[in-house]
């Protein structure tokens, strides 16, 4: 098998989208996720699921949710859970297509005592006037008096993204409060996989935006993923933004990232790795073998200023086996590693100088001190064109962490200030990895672990 993806969340068949219904219940994490099971096409769309009590150990489970009533026909979309009187209440959104097509959309409710078997109970929400049927992706969470609350992605009439906000004292019946955040202008005309988080002193309204133009280096992808910074406000109707919006992700393939709290405070993100243009998507060699997609690696996310930092799950850890490499001060040095599925940790005390990495001749990054600009250029497994994607640092540049499988890369830079998640296709049949640091001598380790997946295919 080719490509393989071995310790992240990936479907043995089919093709897998955003992260769903993530949750902590019973001692053990859920994750959910879109699934069509029987194809490589966005249609079909059922709740995969799979949970663990350590990320490392994961038990599959049948699909929680298939797509067969007459209100989530073509498709049980995204969504998420809570836990409620020893229960999992599950929200997502019925997509139903109408004798001429037109969009049909209801947010449908289901119940489940063991998280594993869930009762359908049909729709609670149905279409609200004065948005259009583009209305998805039902995000809850408890507030600090008890009652709940939800956000939809949504559109206006005049084709603008927005999130609108529903309360709740029972989470059966369900009161509109109207958009939860003022106009934000020229914002784009949907949007996706609205989620809040919420920490002591801030809070964070992210959100899947489509339709926004790319600026230089940024928001270069087909769609985005980011967050605003702010509070929500005292009556709990409305989020107060605070901040511009930031991507959460320099990379290639990053979207629809949804958050949960963990037993122990942590507050947890899983993305779909990820969204590409359609042609893209056609042409990735896996459909020749039935699947495509993966989740990416979970992260726990803290807000610092107006900025999200993301950090591998600490029990990634358990993955690591012996040390592949260690090496210090190294000027140019490159190595043919055992395995593809590895962890690449370089260390510049000071501050990084120029320097470039060369992943299997398809994946090259660069960083210019001067500029503080970091690069990932990848070679287009259709087109076979280098495209690239860049940030600018705040801080010299001191950490790069790696997560490598052989068909994609996770990139944390500085103890995640900054993350490059992508997909890459190689030619070559070696785990080949190549460093080469240029101008003035700086100090600098590195360290390689080998990754021993959970997922074999
Ligand atoms: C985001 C999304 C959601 C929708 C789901 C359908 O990728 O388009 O808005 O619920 O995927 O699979």
């Amino acid at each position: 098998m080719k490509n393989q993806m071995t310790y992240h969340i990936t479907p043995h068949q089919g093709l897998i989208n955003d992260p769903n219904g993530l949750v902590y219940f019973k001692g053990r994490h859920h994750v959910f996720f879109q699934w069509n099971q029987t194809g490589v096409t966005h249609s079909n769309k059922s709740w995969g699921h799979v949970s663990t009590t350590d990320f490392v150990n994961w038990q599959t489970h049948p699909p929680a949710l298939e797509p067969v009533d007459e209100f989530d026909r073509d498709g049980c979309y995204s969504g998420s859970t809570v836990v409620h009187d020893n229960c999992l209440y599950l929200f997502y959104t019925g997509n139903l297509r109408g004798e001429n097509n037109e969009r049909i959309t209801t947010q449908c409710l289901a119940i489940s005592e063991d998280g594993i078997h869930f009762t359908k109970k049909g729709p609670i929400i149905t279409q609200p006037s004065g948005y259009t049927a583009h209305i998805r992706d039902p995000k809850v969470w408890q507030t600090a008096d008890g009652s709940w609350s939800m956000v939809l992605g949504a559109q206006t009439l005049d084709l603008t993204g927005t999130v609108l906000l529903y309360q709740s004292d029972n989470l059966i019946d369900w009161v509109f409060k109207g958009e939860f955040v003022e106009e934000v202008p020229d914002f784009g005309f949907m949007w996706e996989c609205p989620d809040v988080l919420i920490t002591a002193s801030k809070q964070a309204l992210i959100i899947s935006p489509q339709g926004l133009t790319a600026q230089g280096i940024t928001l270069n992808n087909l769609y985005h993923s980011g967050y605003f910074i702010g509070q929500i406000s005292k009556d709990k109707h409305k989020f107060q933004i605070e901040s511009t919006f930031t991507e959460f992700d320099r990379g290639f393939e990053f979207y629809a990232p949804q958050t949960y709290q963990t037993d122990d405070g942590r507050q947890i993100m899983y993305a779909w790795m990820g969204l590409m243009q359609e042609a893209d998507e056609r042409a990735f060699p896996t459909i020749k073998e039935g699947w495509i997609h993966s989740l990416t690696i979970p992260r726990v996310l803290t807000i610092v200023g107006n900025r999200i930092i993301q950090k591998p799950i600490d029990e990634l850890l358990k993955l690591r086996g012996e040390t592949l490499e260690q090496v210090k001060n190294i000027k140019k040095w490159q190595e043919t590693l055992p395995t593809f599925q590895n962890e690449v940790l370089f260390h510049w005390p000071e501050a990084a100088p120029d320097f470039t990495v060369n992943i299997r001749n398809s994946v090259t990054f660069t960083y210019y001190q001067q500029e503080r600009l970091f690069t990932v250029y990848r070679i287009n497994w259709r087109t076979q064109q280098t495209e690239k994607r860049s940030v600018r640092l705040e801080n010299e540049l001191t950490d790069l962490q790696c997560f490598m499988e052989e068909s994609s890369l996770e990139i944390f830079l500085n103890q995640g200030q900054e993350v490059f998640t992508l997909r890459y296709i190689s030619q070559e049949t070696e785990a080949f990895i190549a460093f080469e640091q240029q101008g003035i001598q700086a100090e600098n380790d590195l360290i390689i672990y080998p990754l021993n997946g959970f997922c074999k295919k």
